[in-house]
């Protein structure tokens, strides 16, 4: 199977796996990026079923309106069943690094929102420890070099700014190297301390509840 058809196929392993949370009252999360947009395609099949979806990026919202599924502000929705979204590596405890595609912010906000983090992903995408992935950091422009060089001196990363993007709430990305995160819960906690820091794409705190994994061997699913 091509890395696309195995997306295809956690995408519609997660609308199996999530119907038995919903009623025709949920809203549910969805995230961002090739896997999320896979699973938004095949969520429009099912959207009669649902009331909505919370988004996690412009990109997603664009893409769930055009298939006439309604998105809700996040501010008007208290909680929800269930977040369904990629990642860029996940461990064996269902940690998570996230923000590939810049929207780690907003995906974080919507995955506190809801009660099971449902990950998505093809099994490139499991690891043993996270880092070899450059960890996503959503940064205020004034304090990247200040971010960069505490990333140095802390962890002995090397940071740089990721050229070209401005994030969906006008701010930088700034990705980091060489880093071995053996303590995902710890490096989050601290990282997000930082002045300047928006968010780090560490998903320990709301690591997956289950991953739906891709391999040629068929979906399997990881409870965490
Ligand atoms: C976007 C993300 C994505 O979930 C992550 O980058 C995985 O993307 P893809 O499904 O395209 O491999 O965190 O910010």
């Amino acid at each position: 199977m091509t890395q696309d058809q195995l997306k295809q196929a956690v995408a519609q392993a997660a609308v199996d796996h999530i119907l038995p949370f919903l009623d025709s009252k949920s809203v549910i999360g969805v995230g961002t990026g090739s896997t999320a947009n896979c699973f938004i395609d095949a969520l429009a099949t099912m959207k009669d079923q649902i009331r909505g979806a919370v988004s996690s990026s412009v990109k997603s919202t664009e893409r769930l309106q055009a298939h006439g599924i309604p998105v809700l502000d996040s501010n008007t929705v208290e909680s929800i069943p269930v977040y369904i979204d990629g990642a860029d590596e996940i461990d064996h405890q269902g940690c998570m690094i996230k923000g590939g595609g810049a929207a780690l912010t907003r995906e974080k906000i919507v995955a506190d929102l809801a009660e099971r983090f449902v990950c998505i992903a093809d099994e490139s995408k499991l690891v043993d420890v996270l880092g070899a992935f450059p960890l996503p950091v959503e940064v205020i422009p004034m304090a990247a070099a200040q971010v960069m060089r505490r990333f140095a001196t802390v962890y002995g990363g090397q940071a740089s700014v990721r050229a070209g993007v401005t994030t969906d709430n006008g701010n930088i990305i700034v990705d980091v190297r060489g880093l071995k995160i053996t303590d995902p819960l710890a490096m989050e906690a601290e990282v997000n301390q930082w002045p300047g820091v928006v968010t780090v794409g560490i998903f320990g705190r709301h690591k997956a509840k289950v991953c739906l994994l891709g391999t040629s061997q068929g979906v399997r699913a990881l409870d965490f």
